[in-house]
């Protein structure tokens, strides 16, 4: 494990299960100290660069969001030999810059996730975890070089992506209220999604490079035009795909980097 270096790791959310244009892929499915990741991680080239993906939910997306094994995912990607993560994580947009299909880097975040296993320290009902007890930095909770580093490989390879904004992470696995928005919208999240967290800090404490690719699959409940409308996984599987068409070309601008 870890023989040729992998220059980044993609964690796939809501719709994104595969990275296609992944070539000559092996598969490892590493057991970790914290149990199993969420399913396969198909390592290969694209654009000439080794590049391990791992679907978060698992390929059948059968896992939701509070029932994700984080630390196991970020920990096998980390044996692996990756030290790079570039998550992508499905969200629905609160201010006016994040509508549908919008791609963002946001750079701060707020957790309004619980019951969650959220530190290496934690020893689970398996016995999983612990050691010492560990208080990281996480004023900048995403790495400023690898957001750079997405965000101008985006410039570069012509990709619209809005450069900042709030990762605001709900526990799911049910959508949020138009009151549980409003409220988030006064905390000052632009966007929401329910796996930011505690991805992104489990990240930190592996010392793992961290950044996120946020995709706007919806308004949020009552951020958008029409206040009454019904969120369907179905438009957030459409928005997803369209405006992912061009995320090949970015990581290939970005590996280049
Ligand atoms: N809320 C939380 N998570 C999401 C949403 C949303 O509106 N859309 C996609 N993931």
């Amino acid at each position: 494990m870890g023989d040729a270096r992998i220059e980044l790791a993609v964690i796939g959310g809501t719709g994104l299960y595969q990275l296609a244009a992944l070539q000559d892929v092996e598969t490892h499915q590493p057991l970790t100290r914290y149990g199993a990741p969420s399913g396969p991680i198909r390592v290969g080239t694209l654009g000439g660069r080794r590049v391990a993906f791992l679907a978060r939910h698992g390929e059948g997306h059968s896992l939701p969001p509070h029932l994700i094994n984080y630390r196991a995912n970020l920990a096998a990607l980390q044996a692996l030999g990756a030290q790079r993560v570039l998550a992508l994580n499905t969200v629905g947009g609160i201010t006016e810059r994040f509508g549908p299909r919008v791609l963002a880097c946001p750079d701060q975040l707020i957790d309004y996730t619980w019951g969650r296993i959220s530190t290496l320290c934690e020893v689970d009902s398996e016995g999983r975890g612990g050691g010492d007890v560990l208080h990281v930095d996480f004023g900048e909770p995403y790495t400023r070089s690898l957001r750079q580093a997405v965000i101008e490989a985006a410039r570069e390879a012509g990709v619209a992506m809005v450069d900042s904004g709030c990762y605001g992470a709900t526990q799911g696995p049910r959508l949020e209220t138009r009151a549980e928005i409003a409220r988030m919208r006064r905390d000052g999240c632009d966007l929401v999604g329910m796996t930011g967290m505690p991805e992104a800090g489990l990240a930190r404490e592996l010392g793992l490079d961290y950044a996120c690719l946020a995709i706007v699959a919806n308004w949020a409940a009552g951020a958008g035009p029409d206040p009454d409308e019904v969120i369907t996984l179905q438009d957030v599987l459409d928005h997803v795909a369209a405006a992912t068409g061009e995320l090949p070309k970015l990581l290939a601008t970005l590996l280049a980097k």
